[in-house]
């Protein structure tokens, strides 16, 4: 299996900081993978394309990089089954399947990322989920050396969750996701931006206009260092709702099937002031107060404590603790974000 050593990640995660890894794995086979759960006697970390994913340290854990590449389609009389290997890259996916009049993928265009990445944070953009779509996950485990398939359900699809993330994490791999696409396809016009489009445009329109509405609030990773939403947008109870919301009337706010209600965490961070502030290179977007950038090289440290520091605002004023979406690596493996017990 091909693997470097003492490897310099810094163009492999789109904060770009500095992280050096004793070795990176890059099996592309499942021999490779075989090989792979030989090895693994400490901890790693699985790496996509870098855009969600925090090196804190100077030092990174053993990398597992995989190259799984390929996609078939299918089809049934009313479907298009469409196998894609995790190495594809996510927007060309959503491409693909639109220019060839394949629906259905056109909200999630330009979610930066591989699709090995895609059901593990189950990505969702403009009113459309992974788990919309996605109908089956191929899973190396480790333990059994058995190619594991995991149906819709067994994934465990929550909003930016799945059992990849929790259960799963650190214990396999994923090689290769089945979307299934209805032919009797309808645009999804029901998010801000696109809901007052006329309901009988095609999907590369609706493309389009997506491709527009992330280019203007969502900086570049390619100029402005970041790794998208930063944190998830927080899911509270009715009461805790009604009584914010009459604190703040104005607060973007979305009922949830569950009887929850989902607040907008950007607008809670640009409500304590810190749209646009910085300090020590590190900052939040004057944009979209939901994406953490890294103005000038800044290391992993910087960007914690500034993700620390939005978590501290907004909980002093809000009495809510923002979770963060990203996920923060040290050099001994993947850890949860501290939180602040003191405080809560
Ligand atoms: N808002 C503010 N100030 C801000 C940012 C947002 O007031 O600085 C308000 C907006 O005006 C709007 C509401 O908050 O009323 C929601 O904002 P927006 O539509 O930009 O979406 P979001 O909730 O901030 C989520 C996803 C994005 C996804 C968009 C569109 C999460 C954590 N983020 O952001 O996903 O593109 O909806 O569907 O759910 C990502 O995960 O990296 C990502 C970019």
């Amino acid at each position: 299996m091909k693997s470097d050593f003492q490897f310099q990640l810094k163009k492999y995660n789109s904060f770009n900081v500095e992280s050096i890894s004793p070795i990176v794995f890059h099996p592309q086979s499942y021999d490779d993978l075989l090989d792979l759960s030989n090895k693994l006697d400490r901890p790693f970390y699985i790496l996509g394309e870098g855009f969600n994913t925090l090196f804190v340290d100077e030092v990174a854990p053993i990398i597992i990089k995989p190259h799984f590449i390929g996609i078939t389609i299918d089809e049934t009389e009313s479907t298009y089954i469409i196998k894609v290997a995790a190495n594809e890259n996510w927007h060309e996916l959503v491409c693909y399947c639109v220019k060839r009049g394949i629906n259905g993928l056109e909200n999630l265009a330009l979610i930066p990322g591989s699709v090995g990445a895609a059901p593990v944070q189950n990505i969702g953009a403009y009113g459309i989920e992974l788990s919309n779509y996605c109908i089956n996950v191929s899973w190396f485990e480790f333990s059994s050396k058995k190619l594991l398939e995991l149906n819709n359900q067994a994934c465990k699809f929550a909003y930016r969750e799945s059992i990849f993330k929790n259960e799963l994490k650190q214990k396999g791999i994923i090689t290769e996701i089945t979307l299934e696409l209805p032919k009797c396809w309808q645009a999804n016009l029901s998010y801000a931006g696109l809901n007052d489009l006329p309901q009988d445009i095609s999907a590369i329109e609706v493309m389009k206009q997506v491709i527009t509405l992330r280019q203007s609030k969502l900086p570049d990773p390619n100029k402005l260092p970041n790794a998208g939403s930063f944190f998830k947008n927080p899911s509270i109870v009715r009461k805790q709702w009604q009584s914010l919301k009459a604190s703040y009337p104005d607060m973007p706010s979305y009922p949830q099937k569950d009887g929850r209600v989902k607040i907008a965490a950007g607008w809670l961070i640009e409500h304590v002031g810190l749209k646009g502030y910085q300090h020590n290179g590190v900052g939040i977007h004057d944009k979209q107060a939901l994406v953490l950038v890294n103005h000038h090289n800044k290391c992993g440290q910087q960007i914690l404590e500034l993700a620390q520091y939005v978590q501290q605002k907004v909980f002093s004023v809000f009495d809510l603790w923002l979770e963060p979406e990203v996920r923060f690596v040290y050099s001994d493996g993947e850890q949860e974000l501290e939180t602040n017990n003191s405080i809560r």
